[in-house]
Order: structure tokens, then C-alpha cells, then sequence
């Protein structure tokens, strides 16, 4: 199954410094842009990252970066 897309932007969001994150990369999670299991069977994992910072951070919402799990402006082309 490939990623589906979820919104056209990227998702806004505040992380802290040393905590693991994991991101929605299958697009059918219900509490975007974070993993609820939903990628199941789906043949998509969810993609973990440890925030450097504590920030706020851009997570790709079209799913087609190329730095997944944060957005690298490729939405601005789909
Ligand atoms: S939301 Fe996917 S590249 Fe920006």
C-alpha cells in the first residue's frame, strides 16, 4: 500500500529536546500527524525521530518529502 495523502501542508507541531516521536507515514491515523496504529497490515511503518530540540517542528502532511517525517517543501509542487 502506498502513503496516502492527508493534507496538502505541513503539520504544525511543538516537540521537546530527547523525547521519541512517531510519525504517521501511512496517512490513516486519526490523531495526525502521530501514529495510531492504524498502518496495520498496511505494509507502511510509522517513522520514529528523537527531537534534537525542544522547537516547533514542520511534519510533512502530503507525504511526499523527501525528509520524511518533516516537510522539505515539496508540497508547494503537487
Ligand atoms: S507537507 Fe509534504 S513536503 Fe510539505
Amino acid at each position: 500500500m502506498e502513503s496516502s495523502i492527508v493534507q496538502n501542508a505541513p503539520y504544525e507541531v511543538q516537540v521537546e529536546a530527547g523525547k521519541e516521536y512517531w510519525y504517521c507515514a501511512c496517512g490513516k491515523s486519526k490523531n495526525q500527524p502521530w501514529c495510531d496504529g492504524s498502518h496495520e497490515g498496511s505494509g507502511v511503518e510509522s517513522i520514529s525521530f528523537v527531537a534534537e530540540k525542544t522547537e516547533t517542528a514542520w511534519l510533512c502532511g502530503c507525504r511526499m518529502s523527501e525528509k520524511l517525517p518533516f516537510c522539505d517543501g515539496t508540497h508547494n509542487d503537487l
